[in-house]
């Protein structure tokens, strides 16, 4: 596997790719590797592809209060990872060469982007359209990898590509879980033990809700149930909420995709979770 900083060695290197006449995929993330993000090099791991994954931190899509400085970095450990797992080519841009002096241009994907994490996080999906757009057309990949754990950062790309004519394929990933259920992220590091052992309340509560909702179709009640478990394990909720799977308009029709999205805070740590919700039972 190749690791790669500067733009111009990117280009020659996706050239390579092109001149065998491979397919490009491009799994972007922001690096400390865990089985979630390996799932996506898996995914993208086909005959006649050539997989490259970056790693940016991208200060963009850090608000000013939260953790881009504490962020876990673990080059090492992540490079080693993704040659084990025969990922092709490894983009990391250093800071400057992704926003040189006087960058200017923001990509904002309204709508989609607005409610949510977009209202907890202002500014924050701004951040993450302006550097997916950038890696798209630094990578110009055929298909890109996103989790679905990220449930509306997904629905935002999908979006922005759509909007913008990327004529790149996204694919979404389902969410890799510990034994316990809890989705695997960078962030959970920050759990102290009995936070951790808590946190296991934010999966279970959304498993019963979306099951509740595909048997009685009382979407309140399962609300109100989820909303009640996760502050008697001690969470602090941000929301609890059906959407439109594709939309992600709380206003909700049970004969399409519907998705139960939540974000919660244990102690100082912020985590996000979503489960698909059956259509309803007939009688
Ligand atoms: P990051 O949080 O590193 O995640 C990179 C990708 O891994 C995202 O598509 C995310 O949804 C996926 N992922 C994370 N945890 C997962 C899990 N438990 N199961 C399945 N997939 C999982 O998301 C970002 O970085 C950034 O916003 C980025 C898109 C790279 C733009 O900066």
């Amino acid at each position: 596997m190749q690791t790669i900083r500067q733009l111009d060695l990117l280009r020659a290197g996706t050239a390579e790719f092109r001149a065998e006449g491979a397919r490009i995929a491009l799994v972007p993330t922001m690096g400390a590797l865990h089985a979630g993000h390996m799932a996506l090099i898996e995914a993208a791991k086909r005959p006649g592809t050539r997989v490259v994954a970056s790693i940016f931190v991208n200060p963009k899509q850090f608000g000013p209060g939260e953790d881009l400085a504490r962020y876990p970095r673990k080059e090492q450990a992540d490079t080693r990872m993704l040659a084990n797992a025969g990922c092709d080519l490894l983009w990391m841009p250093p800071v400057e060469v992704m926003y040189p002096e006087g960058f200017a241009t923001n990509i904002s994907v309204a709508g989609v982007s607005e409610g949510l994490d977009g209202a907890a996080r202002p500014g924050h999906f701004d951040g993450v359209s302006t550097v997916v757009a950038k890696l798209f057309n630094q990578v110009r990949p055929d298909i890109a990898y996103f989790g679905e754990k990220d449930f509306q950062q997904l629905a935002v790309i999908r979006r922005m590509v759509a909007d913008l004519d990327f004529g790149i394929e996204i694919a979404g990933v389902p969410t890799q879980r510990e034994d316990d259920g809890l989705a695997l992220s960078s962030r959970n590091i920050y759990l102290a033990e009995d936070e951790r052992a808590r946190a296991v309340a934010l999966p279970r509560a959304l498993g019963v809700a979306a099951r509740d909702i595909g048997k009685s179709g009382d979407v309140d009640a399962a609300l109100a149930a989820a909303r009640a478990s996760l502050i008697a394990a001690g969470f602090e909720i941000d929301y609890v909420t059906l959407v439109d799977a594709e939309t992600l308009s709380e206003q909700t029709d049970p004969a399409r995709p519907r998705r139960l999205l939540a974000a919660a805070r244990m102690g100082s740590t912020r985590l996000i979770d979503n489960i698909a919700v059956d259509v309803p039972n007939q009688g």
